[in-house]
């Protein structure tokens, strides 16, 4: 009897414990690592340098959690409320991180948790090497497969399909993704590669889950994007409006829109107003 009574209350302490773990629900740093990996691991290092985003090695050690928290769910949102670091990051990176929206607070928690078990690392002390050169071979095959031009040995889809470059070369191209005109001077060697490995976007990425790129054709179309930066740059004063254009393209639909409902509101007016005139006037000069 006291037996039994022992095991059940060890059962109950048990039990209340398990309940206590649920109801503090401590993060997970290794759900946090292998979600870390699937998307954030694509522009960032833990002390391995800079991707397309910070090394993110000790930033548990220089940021709040409860800003990472925050930031990690929307940088846009920080960046738009003001926020000092998160203008300043994005300044220097010219470029606005994608908001988490793969992943919800606790899991943004358990990744938070992972940074926090590499706060030790140190960051990469040296920049990573400067990028080869691609060869006129491999520049022009690049630009082959981003336009369909060569087939993706696993049957991707052409980039193009999603995205333009401004080349003169290079003919038309989708508006669904961002103009990748520049993207070489932002992201770099090591992030493009980063993002065509694996990539962060959920639309590129279910484009690519089943066929992945291989390593020559991510090697050919860095060097192409390289070099349609480079070309660009040459060209800037003269199509500086032009690549505007496209990199607002998605922001410039519906503003457009909007414009030209503001527009004929304004425009029917004064012409009615010119030709009430002129019938008024023409009816003036009969009359005279
Ligand atoms: C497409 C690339 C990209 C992806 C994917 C990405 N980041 Fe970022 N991240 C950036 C860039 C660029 C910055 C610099 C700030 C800015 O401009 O938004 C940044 C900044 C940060 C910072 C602030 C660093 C500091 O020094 O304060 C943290 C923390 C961070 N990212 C964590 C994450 C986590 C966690 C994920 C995954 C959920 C993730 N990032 C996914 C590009 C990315
Ligand atoms: C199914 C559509 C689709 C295809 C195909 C596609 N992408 Fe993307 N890509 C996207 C989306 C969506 C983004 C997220 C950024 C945005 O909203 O434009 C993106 C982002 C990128 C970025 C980061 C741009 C930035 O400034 O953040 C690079 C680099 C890129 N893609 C390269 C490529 C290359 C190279 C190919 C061909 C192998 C390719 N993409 C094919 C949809 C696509």
């Amino acid at each position: 009897m006291t037996k039994h009574n022992l095991v059940h209350g060890r059962l109950l302490a048990l039990a209340a414990l398990t309940m206590a773990c649920a109801l503090s629900a401590p993060a997970n740093a290794a759900t946090g690592e292998e979600n870390f990996a699937k998307i954030c691991g694509a522009c960032h290092s833990i002390g391995g340098g800079k991707l397309v985003g910070p090394d993110l090695a000790g930033v548990t050690t220089r940021r709040t959690e409860d800003w990472l928290l925050k930031f990690i769910k929307s940088p846009k949102a920080m960046i738009d409320a003001g926020d000092a670091t998160a203008v300043a990051l994005f300044k220097e990176f010219n470029l606005v991180m994608p908001d988490a929206t793969q992943y919800n607070d606790a899991e943004i928690k358990d990744i938070v948790a992972y940074l926090a078990t590499k706060s030790g690392v140190a960051a990469a002390a040296t920049p990573p090497p400067p990028p080869k050169e691609a060869s006129p071979a491999e520049i022009a095959r690049g630009q082959n497969l981003f336009q369909g031009l060569e087939r993706l040995k696993n049957g991707g889809p052409a980039c193009n399909s999603c995205h333009h470059v401004k080349n003169d070369a290079v003919i038309g191209g989708g508006v669904l993704a961002k103009e990748l005109t520049t993207v070489f001077s932002t992201m770099g060697t090591p992030g493009i590669n980063a993002i065509l490995g694996k990539p962060p976007f959920p639309v590129m990425a279910a484009a690519y889950a089943e066929h992945p790129l291989t390593d020559d054709e991510s090697a050919a179309l860095v060097g192409f994007l390289q070099d349609a930066d480079k070309k660009h740059e040459l060209q800037q004063p003269r199509d500086y409006g032009f690549r505007l254009v496209w990199s607002g393209a998605a922001a410039l639909v519906p503003l457009m829109g909007l414009y030209s409902l503001i527009w004929r509101k304004r425009k029917v007016r004064p012409v009615n107003d010119k030709v009430f005139d002129r019938q008024v006037k023409g009816g003036d000069d009969v009359a005279q």
